[in-house]
Formats: C-alpha cells, sequence, structure tokens
C-alpha cells in the first residue's frame, strides 16, 4: 500500500474512533433537557477533521500508551474545540452561519441553547477526561498522567490559551497588528489547543525523556501556528462548498489575518517554512513519529 492510502486509512480509522467515543460518552438525545443534548450532539457528532485528536493518536505512538486513557484524550480535546466553534460562530464573536457544512449551532437552536451548548461541551470534556468510563481504577501513575492531562488542557483552553487569543482576535477587528502580536494571537487562539493535544497524547505513554517531550512541544507549537495561518489563507482562496463553512468571512468581519498583515503569497511560505521547522523538531525520532510527520504535511496540504 501506498503511503498516502496508508495515511488516509490512518486517519479514517481516528475519525471512526472519535465519532464512536463522542457518541457513547455525550448524554443521549432523550435525557433531559432534550434540546440542550441535541444542539451538543448536533455539533459534536458527524463532522470535522478530528485534527486535534489525531495529533493526540500520532504523539501517544511514541511510546506504549493506554488505549482508555488516549481514548479520552481524544474526546476532551475534541469537545473542547467543538465548544470553541460553538462560540466562535455567535453573533458576538464572528457571526457564521455556516459550520461543517450545516448551519451553526445558534442558527439551528437559538442563541440561549448554543451558549449554552458550548459551556457543556466544555465541562464534559473535564467530566471525561477525569472520571473515565468506566474502566478499571487507575493505577497512581495513571491518576497522576491523568491529572496532568487536566491541568494542560484546561491551561490551553482558558485567557492564558485559547478563550485568551479569542479575546485579543476581537479586540483588534478593523485594528493593525504587528507581526510578533498577529503570531501571538493565533499561537493563543488555537496553538495553544493544538499543542495540548499532542502533549495529551504523549502523557498517555511511558518513557518520554524531558528532552523528547520539549522536542514534541516545538513541534507543536510550530503546526498550531502553520494551521491558522492556513485557516487564514484557505478563507480567501478556499469556496464555501469545500470549506463548509462560509469562505471570506475574515475580510468581510475586518479580521486580523497573516494574509492581511503579508498579503496570500507570503502567508504560504510562511507556513511551509513553519512546517519544515516542526519537521525538523523531529528528526532525532525514529520511525514511530511518522504519523507526527504525516500531520505536519497535512496541515498545509489540506483543502478544508
Ligand atoms: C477551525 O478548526 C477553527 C480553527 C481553530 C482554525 P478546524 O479546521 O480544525 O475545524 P474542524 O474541526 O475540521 O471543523
Ligand atoms: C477561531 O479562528 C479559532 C477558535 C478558537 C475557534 P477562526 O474564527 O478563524 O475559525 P473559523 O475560520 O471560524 O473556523
Ligand atoms: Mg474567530
Ligand atoms: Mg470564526
Ligand atoms: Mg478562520
Amino acid at each position: 500500500m501506498n503511503t498516502a492510502n496508508d495515511f488516509a486509512l490512518w486517519q479514517r480509522a481516528v475519525q471512526a474512533r472519535t465519532e464512536d467515543a463522542l457518541a457513547r460518552l455525550m448524554p443521549s438525545e432523550n435525557s433531559l433537557p432534550v434540546r440542550l443534548h441535541e444542539a451538543m450532539r448536533y455539533t459534536a457528532l458527524g463532522g470535522g477533521k478530528r485534527l486535534r485528536p489525531m495529533l493526540a493518536a500520532a504523539a501517544a505512538e511514541l511510546g506504549r500508551a493506554d488505549t482508555a486513557a488516549l481514548t479520552r484524550v481524544m474526546a476532551a480535546v475534541e469537545l473542547i474545540h467543538v465548544y470553541s466553534l460553538v462560540h466562535d460562530d455567535m453573533p458576538a464573536m464572528d457571526n457564521d452561519s455556516l459550520r461543517r457544512g450545516k448551519p451553526t449551532c445558534h442558527v439551528q437552536y437559538g442563541e440561549a441553547t448554543a451558549l449554552l451548548a458550548g459551556d457543556a461541551l466544555q465541562t464534559l470534556a473535564f467530566d471525561i477526561l477525569s472520571s473515565g468510563d468506566g474502566e478499571a481504577a487507575d493505577t497512581a501513575d495513571g491518576a497522576r498522567r491523568r491529572l496532568a492531562q487536566v491541568a494542560v488542557l484546561a491551561r490551553a483552553a482558558g485567557s492564558l490559551g485559547m478563550a485568551g487569543g479569542q479575546a485579543v482576535d476581537l479586540d483588534h477587528v478593523g485594528l493593525p497588528m504587528t507581526r510578533p502580536e498577529l503570531e501571538q494571537m493565533h499561537r493563543l487562539k488555537t496553538g495553544a489547543l493544538i499543542r495540548a493535544a499532542v502533549r495529551m497524547g504523549a502523557l498517555c505513554c511511558e518513557g518520554l525523556d524531558t528532552a523528547a517531550l520539549a522536542r514534541l512541544d516545538a513541534y507543536a507549537g510550530q503546526i498550531g501556528l502553520a494551521f491558522q495561518v492556513v485557516d487564514d489563507v484557505l478563507d480567501c482562496e478556499a469556496d464555501t462548498a469545500t470549506l463548509g463553512k462560509t469562505a471570506g468571512k475574515d475580510a468581510d468581519n475586518d479580521k486580523p489575518t497573516y494574509v492581511r498583515l503579508m498579503g496570500l503569497a507570503e502567508a504560504k511560505n510562511y507556513a511551509h517554512h513553519l512546517i519544515d521547522g516542526a519537521l525538523a523538531e523531529l528528526a532525532d525520532f525514529d520511525g514511530r513519529a511518522l504519523r507526527l510527520r504525516q500531520l505536519a504535511q497535512f496541515v498545509v496540504a489540506r483543502t478544508h
């Protein structure tokens, strides 16, 4: 089998594992309050690239990972991401009507339910990460790793991570930003959760030393930034049907983006430069880093 096919199969397997875990771990649509649970399942199931679960799974291939722990991580990081999308699309933020090829949560269920769905998706992530899935009780080491994962995810989602980056984004609508300011904003609003996905996946494994974890973190920082640079490029270049979200929204909303700062061609070059840097961080890893290397390429090659 060629490498591209093999990677596509691996991606589909991770996507299916994420979907199954979320479908099983989210409250059913029949449980009260029905409308809130419907809205949560509507937004979290049946779409998205599942990049963050893929990154966690790829990092977990570097060592002997605990399967149940990795599934928890994959579900939790995706739930935080989905919550961030629900709130990002709301009228007070980007005011978007299309997400993952469907009407956004607030368009489908109203603003109050969307707000609550985002809140509940966020807390469900920590519920899953901390309480697990009925599997055997943790060893002391398992409990220590789990606590570390909770801390990593909490930090990445909060005011020093994603939520903070979103605040900076909104504060700069229509205003110029220097390159260091823009970089910091992208590192927070998108990069922080991507770094957390890699770190939490690595924390499912035994035997990764501090130096390896530091190189992984440097890899994740570069692909996290590159991911949002490419998101800015695709907003300009791709069409709405391919993206599954409204194209051209950043320019319409006068958003600070890499395309606005440096133009399309330079933004694309910069994304490639970041990916080269990310791959260089993996130079000392063996074949077990294959999926991490492929995901780095995927971040720049993607069409949506
Ligand atoms: C979109 O993320 C929002 C950003 C952080 C740029 P994704 O492009 O990963 O969205 P889905 O999960 O595939 O829908
Ligand atoms: C949002 O960035 C990043 C999040 C934390 C959700 P964007 O606003 O560019 O994401 P899209 O383009 O709407 O997916
Ligand atoms: Mg936004
Ligand atoms: Mg948006
Ligand atoms: Mg965008």
